[in-house]
This record gives C-alpha cells, structure tokens and sequence, in this order.
C-alpha cells in the first residue's frame, strides 16, 4: 500500500521497533556490534558505516523525497561536502547564481583547490543553462527557492536539459522540504538538505540528508560517506526523525504565517522589494505553483531608504535575530554580513544580495503577533532619511 505524504511523515522509513513493539526507533547508542564469528555480523558492524536509528532516517527521506535510497549527515555541508566528492578534478559544476554562502564557500575555498570548478548561472533563464553546458560540465546544481533571493529555477525543464546533454541534476530542497516539493519526480537525480532546517524544525539539531534514486549512484555515495566519515549520530537521527513527525502541520502553518505577511509587507509601504514565490507579482509564481505545493515560509526584503536596517533588527522583539531558518520560532538575518558574507561582495551585489536585504523565516506563531512585531520595529527604525553604512 502506498501511503500519501502526511502518513509517510509518521509512518515512513522504519516504523517502530519489531522487537519490543515501541512506537518509536529506538537510540541505537552504539559504535559498534558484536560480530558471531569471522564474516558472520547480523548487518551492522561499525557506526561509520551504518546506524540502524540512523538507517530509520535514511530510509525515511528516500520514502518523502520519492527515491530509493537515503543518506544521513552530521550537517547539511557535510551532505554536500560528500556530494561534491563524486566528482573530479577538471570537473565543472553549473551553479545557481544565489545560493546558500557556505555552500558557495566549499565550492570556492575547498573544492576549486582540487580543480573541481564551478560557472554561476542564473538557472531561472534557462537558455543560460543551456549555455553554460560544456564537455567538462559534470552536473547542475540549483536551490530553489534559492537562499535568500528565493529565486525559484524550473526543475522539470533544468531536468530536461540535463537529461539531454548527460549530467547529474543536484536539487537542494531545504526551504520547501519533502512536504511542498519533491525534486526527484520531477527529474532531478540528487536531492540534499539541511535538515537542520524545517526537517529537525525545532533549532535544536545540526543536520544534513541526501536522496537519490540510482542505484549506482547510491552505492558511490554510501561509499563516499563512509570513506569521508560525516554521518550523522544516533541521537540527532532519532531528533531528526521526531521533528519529520510534525513537518506537515509544521509547514501548513509556516505557509500560511509567510503568505500572510509577505501581502502585509508589500502593501504596508515600508519597504521596497519583497522577495516571495507566492505573491502573484513574483516573477517564480507560476512555475513555484506547478512544481511544488505551497511557496514556503522564506521572505525576503528591502527596507524603504527612510529606515535603517541596523535599527530594524535591534528593535525587534518577538522575532530573533540569529543564523539559520526553519524553525518554529520566527528568525531574521542580515545575509550581507551573515549566512552569505561568505560571498564576495561584488558577486553578492551583482545578483542583488544588497546590504539592505533582509531575510526572514517565518515561524508559526500567530500572524498577528509577527506583524505587529516588524510594524513596530520599522517604525523604530525610521532614520530621518540617513542611513549610516560605515
Ligand atoms: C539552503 C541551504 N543548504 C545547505 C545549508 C547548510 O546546512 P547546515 O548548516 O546544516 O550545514 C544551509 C544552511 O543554512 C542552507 O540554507
């Protein structure tokens, strides 16, 4: 019987114990197990290379993600990290022009020493995809909706022109997760995640997940992550697990907290650029609502020039300025200094990572609380026209 998604949620991957009955996957806190004689193991021989809590969480976002195979990571960038390790020096990746600052920062810092290069591209333009293409093009990597401009790339047809010319379509899928969008159905060969994000849901957990559908490709990777080594503890498995759990009411109200405000911000006249995929006037609205089920809970937005962001974030009471996105409390960030510093400033600006952009994760609080809260916080931040950028 195949399950829809809000049964997966709590019911995917491995449900339960079979031993005693618990309802949960236990903790398996162990390095390693007892093995019956020379070559004879009962399927687990060292943590590294395989955890059954963390197996139950692999198997659960290949079932939400649509794949057949799942991998586990201490961290999201541990995911890519180990994601960019299939491939080799001369290789080149097309990347999406804005994407999240570390994963920009592997690519550039760790990844380019290895002569594994990348070519930014608007990937929303996808004659400019096609463009890019080369012989030692290996594969495509996009976000969308990209962090923090929430530039949304057309999957079905990136993934057709990845299909047509031979490479690898790599999907990061953090900011709408399982429940709104799932890559792979649409073509994409790679899906990764911070699970640290909605998945864990609660900021309480580092995390980084990856499915995929190909066998061959799956065995690369379960080779590559116990070669490398960044897999993700039995105990934040089992908190990853958990927070899936509530994903689907998590995000329904995450959905509907961001639409509601992302209306009231573009209406309020306080500021001049709201970056959302489901306002009708986003120029990612129609392709957002065909291939996904719902434009997520990140917003993005440019203060009017009369107030000064520096004051905004300090003024804020009930939304948190901090790093990171996802959970159930609301957070906002500064990306020029914060999550995309990571960037060259002439590369941030060039794509529209203005020092005024400001980030926003919606929580699921109640909307009017979050609005009364940015209402009074811009008004506190109104800077008699002036705005200081030392
Ligand atoms: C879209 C996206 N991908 C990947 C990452 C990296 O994940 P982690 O912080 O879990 O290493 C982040 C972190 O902010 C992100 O926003």
């Amino acid at each position: 019987m195949s399950y829809k998604i809000n049964s997966l949620l709590i019911h995917g991957g491995i449900d339960g114990d079979e031993t005693t009955g618990a309802v949960n996957v236990p903790i398996y806190q162990t390095s390693t197990y007892k093995q019956d004689g020379l070559g004879k193991h009962r399927g687990w021989e060292y943590s590294r290379t395989g955890n059954p809590t963390r197996a139950a969480l692999e198997k659960l976002i290949a079932d939400l993600e649509g794949g057949e195979y799942g991998l586990a990571f201490a961290s999201g960038l541990a995911a890519i990290n180990t994601v960019l390790s299939l491939f080799r020096s001369g290789d080149r990746l097309i990347v999406s022009d804005n994407i999240y600052g570390g994963t920009f920062r592997i690519l550039d810092n760790v990844f380019k020493n290895f002569n594994i290069t990348y070519t930014i591209v608007n990937t929303s333009d996808l004659k400019a995809v096609e463009d890019a293409i080369a012989d030692d093009v290996k594969a495509i990597y996009i976000e969308t909706p990209a962090n923090p401009l929430l530039t949304i790339t057309d999957i079905r047809e990136v993934a057709k022109i990845s299909q047509r010319h031979g490479k690898l379509l790599i999907v990061d899928n953090t900011f709408l997760t399982p429940y709104l969008q799932r890559p792979l159905e649409l073509g994409a060969d790679l899906v990764i995640h911070s699970g640290t994000k909605y998945l864990g849901g609660h900021s309480d957990t580092i995390s980084g997940l990856v499915a995929v559908k190909d066998k061959l490709l799956a065995d690369r990777l379960y080779y590559l992550q116990n070669a490398i080594g960044g897999v993700l503890a039995p105990w934040d498995s089992f908190l990853i697990i958990r927070g899936i759990k509530t994903l689907g009411v998590r995000m329904d109200r995450h959905v509907k907290n961001a639409g509601r405000i992302a209306e009231w911000l573009s209406t309020s006249g306080y500021v001049s650029k709201v970056y959302y995929p489901g306002l009708e006037s986003d120029p990612g609205y129609e392709i957002q609502r065909k291939q996904a089920d719902g434009a997520g809970a990140m917003i993005s937005f440019v203060l009017d020039e009369k107030y000064d962001y520096r004051k905004f974030f300090e003024s804020l009471k009930l939304i948190t300025l901090a790093e990171s996105l996802g959970g159930v409390e609301s957070l906002v960030c500064h990306p020029a200094s914060m999550t995309h510093a990571a960037i060259p400033a002439d590369i941030r600006k060039s794509v529209g990572i203005v020092d005024e952009l400001i980030r926003f994760s919606v929580g699921i609080e109640d909307a009017d609380d979050l609005i009364e809260d940015l209402e009074q916080a811009i008004r506190k931040s109104k800077g008699n026209g002036v705005i200081n950028h030392e």
